[in-house]
């Protein structure tokens, strides 16, 4: 090995031309040609100062939706068919039936109840032609909300309970709901035997 850099460019195999971008220095005997950078890689650098512009101009500058921005928005318009779906169908809607409890379902709901279902159901929901609503004998559901909403939306035609999704609003059978969801275990005097499967 040589410290003598003239003495080592004497042994090198230099194509054409290649003399004038040799470099000057030596590593260890090592030397280097000064060649251009390919083209493709000068294009991907560059460009990526273009694609970076672009997208800086469409985002901070002229406020483009993000992609968050974008599935939200598209999310929304999901969640808005599913709602009316659930709503068309009796679907329940466990979310929905929180905030209507929150908004002063029961008290609400008594009022639905006493205007429309105290003719079958009697007072307190004891029963009469309807079930006995106060006892933990059910024979459509389960007693829950979940059971309960499609019952009452759906109706039991053939047995003489009505749809009442043809007549109530859905905010109304969701309060309803909920009162009924009160009277569940009450056990009021005077109550219509229990009918059904008992439900713990
Ligand atoms: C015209 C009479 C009538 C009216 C009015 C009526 N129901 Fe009923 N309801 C019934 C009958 C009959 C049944 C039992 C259906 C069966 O045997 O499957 C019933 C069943 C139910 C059940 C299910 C009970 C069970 O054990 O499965 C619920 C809950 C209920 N009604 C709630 C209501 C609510 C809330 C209203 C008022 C919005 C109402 N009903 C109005 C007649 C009525």
């Amino acid at each position: 090995m040589s410290d003598n850099n003239n003495d080592n460019k004497t042994k090198l195999h230099l194509e054409e031309g290649e003399d004038k971008i040799l470099l000057d220095h030596s590593y260890d005997g090592i030397q280097e040609l000064d060649n251009p950078l390919p083209s493709w890689w000068k294009f991907t650098f560059y460009g990526g100062f273009a694609f970076a512009f672009f997208y800086f101009i469409l985002f901070q500058i002229m406020g483009a939706p993000t992609l968050r921005e974008e599935f939200k928005k598209e999310y929304a318009v999901i969640e808005e068919l599913q709602e009316k779906f659930n709503k068309a169908n009796g679907v329940f809607d466990e979310v929905k039936y929180l905030a209507i409890l929150k908004d002063d379902g029961v008290k609400k709901g008594q009022v639905v109840f006493e205007t429309n279902c105290i003719p079958c159901h009697k007072e307190k929901g004891i029963g009469d032609i309807g079930p006995n609503l106060t006892d933990e004998y059910w024979i459509n559901s389960k007693g829950t909300p979940a059971t309960n909403f499609p019952v009452v939306f759906n109706g039991v035609p053939e047995k003489g309970m009505p749809t009442w999704s043809a007549s109530l609003s859905n905010e109304e059978i969701y309060q309803v709901v909920s009162y009924v969801q009160t009277l569940h275990n009450t056990h009021q005097p005077g109550g219509k035997a229990p009918q059904g499967n008992k439900v713990e």
